[in-house]
């Protein structure tokens, strides 16, 4: 039997953030990603949550879209990320007094803090990174909608990836009832952008 891969460390995706090209780029630049970040701006848009909590942020191009978009009554939205160079870049790329940034481990953290009002949990091409987001549903309260994206594609830090949106539906149909999962073309293959419910 195959060794399970191990979850990257934290200075994995520094060095990726210090050193990249493509994510130097603004959102609107990196092309497959911002088909994905702009569907999921109009879902969350839909949605009219009072705050929005987005888990593994990455170097903040879906807020920067957030803040460009979101209407003048949304009150907090709040990035979490273990990699503090991409916090940092967070910072940079958007100055709007009801967003924030914050350099935490996912898998002990407890995000929910951050949680006001209707709240809203966004996740963009993360719950492939790691091992534990059961972990994460379960801390999430009954009936909390949550935008998240997983591949249909194997990457050297990728723990799972997916065939089809009914093998997203059915891998996390426990946990979650989904509304709708989308397709995001890139190249031959697809990023999968799903709109969940916490059972
Ligand atoms: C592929 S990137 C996606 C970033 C961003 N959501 C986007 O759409 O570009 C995965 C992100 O998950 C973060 N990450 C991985 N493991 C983590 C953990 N245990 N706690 C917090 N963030 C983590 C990485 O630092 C990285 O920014």
């Amino acid at each position: 039997m195959g060794e399970l891969k191990k979850e990257k460390p934290k200075e994995y995706y520094d060095a990726i953030y210090e050193s990249s090209e493509r994510y130097a780029l603004p959102a609107l630049g990196i092309m497959f990603y911002n088909t994905l970040w702009l569907k999921s701006v109009l879902l969350a848009l839909e949605l009219k949550p009072d705050s929005i909590v987005e888990l593994g942020c990455g170097p903040g191009h879906f807020a920067s879209l957030l803040a460009r978009y979101l209407p003048a009554d949304f009150k907090q939205y709040t990035g979490i990320d273990f990699s503090d160079v991409s916090v940092a870049q967070c910072g940079e790329k958007v100055s709007d007094s009801r967003f924030s940034f914050i350099t935490e481990d996912l898998s002990s953290y407890d995000f929910t803090s951050h949680f006001k009002g209707s709240s809203l949990v966004v996740s963009h091409e993360f719950f492939e990174h790691i091992y534990f987001e059961l972990d994460l549903f379960a801390k999430m309260p009954s009936g909390t909608p949550i935008l998240f994206s997983v591949p249909s594609y194997d990457d050297p830090a990728h723990m799972k990836y997916f065939t089809s949106a009914e093998s997203v539906a059915s891998f996390y149909r426990d946990q979650l009832s989904f509304n709708a999962i989308y397709h995001i073309p890139v190249g031959d293959q697809f990023i999968f952008l799903a709109h969940a419910v916490v059972k």
